[in-house]
């Protein structure tokens, strides 16, 4: 397995592959690396580089995830990149999605109708779940990771728990491959075949980020989380 590493220049890792572009955004990285190495452009960026590589190379390998080697990120490392991940899936490919939906199913056939319904209600669900975790989820693993063990009174209650959360934790990518499915097996000769294939190729790079970005919290962020309530309610 290829691992990249800080001495290489980033413009050859990105033409490598061009789908780690969205994801050096998320770590701080936009455009105009011209020569530099990794370890420059993460200097000149205040970019914590061991979490630089290994996200890189977690997005470019699926088989290479070194769950305890990430573990070792601090939470708000975490949470920042989960975060800028949400805030990229909103306006880049839930936007990108609706507007390739609308232009493909611009009628009114019942497989049209069936569609945009089943997409629609998906695009909710998605959206309380990036706000939910925004906004309930990720400011509560931030408030334990900030709480001092030894300050506290002995057997302390927490009232929420990690645990409650992970059993809802509705995995959002499997809606996406029933729709990229459906769109494959069930659509007419009648739609347009250029739209059809940039909308494919929209989910399924979606499909894959969304596998990614749901490993990193339920076997990365979560388990911290886990053991951060554990030190609070056994001491
Ligand atoms: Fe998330
Ligand atoms: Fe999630």
């Amino acid at each position: 397995m290829k691992l990249f590493n800080e001495n290489l220049i980033l413009a050859d890792v990105v033409s490598e592959n061009h789908l780690l572009f969205p994801v050096i955004n998320r770590l701080g990285v936009n455009l105009g690396f011209k020569n530099s190495t990794i370890k420059t452009i993460c200097a000149e960026n205040k970019i914590d580089i061991e979490f630089f590589i290994e996200i890189i190379n977690v997005f470019n390998n699926e088989n290479y995830f070194p769950q305890k080697k990430l573990q070792q990120f601090s939470v708000l490392t975490i949470i920042n990149y989960l975060n800028k991940t949400h805030e990229f899936y909103r306006n880049y490919y839930i936007a990108e999605i609706d507007k390739l939906i609308k232009q493909l199913l611009n009628n009114d056939n019942i497989e049209s109708k069936v569609i945009r319904k089943f997409y629609q209600n998906y695009q909710n669900e998605l959206i309380e779940h990036l706000k939910f975790e925004e906004n309930i989820v990720f400011p509560y693993i931030i408030e334990l990771s900030n709480l001092d063990v030894k300050k506290l009174p002995a057997k302390m209650k927490i009232n929420y728990s990690i645990n409650d959360f992970e059993k809802e934790h509705s995995n959002i990518d499997n809606k996406i491959s029933d729709l990229r499915n459906f769109i494959i097996r069930y659509l007419s000769v009648s739609y347009d075949n250029n739209t059809c294939n940039s909308l494919l190729s929209a989910l399924f790079l979606f499909e894959k980020d969304l596998q990614n970005h749901t490993r990193i919290e339920e076997k990365i962020l979560f388990p911290k989380a886990k053991f951060l309530e554990k030190s609070f309610t056994t001491k």
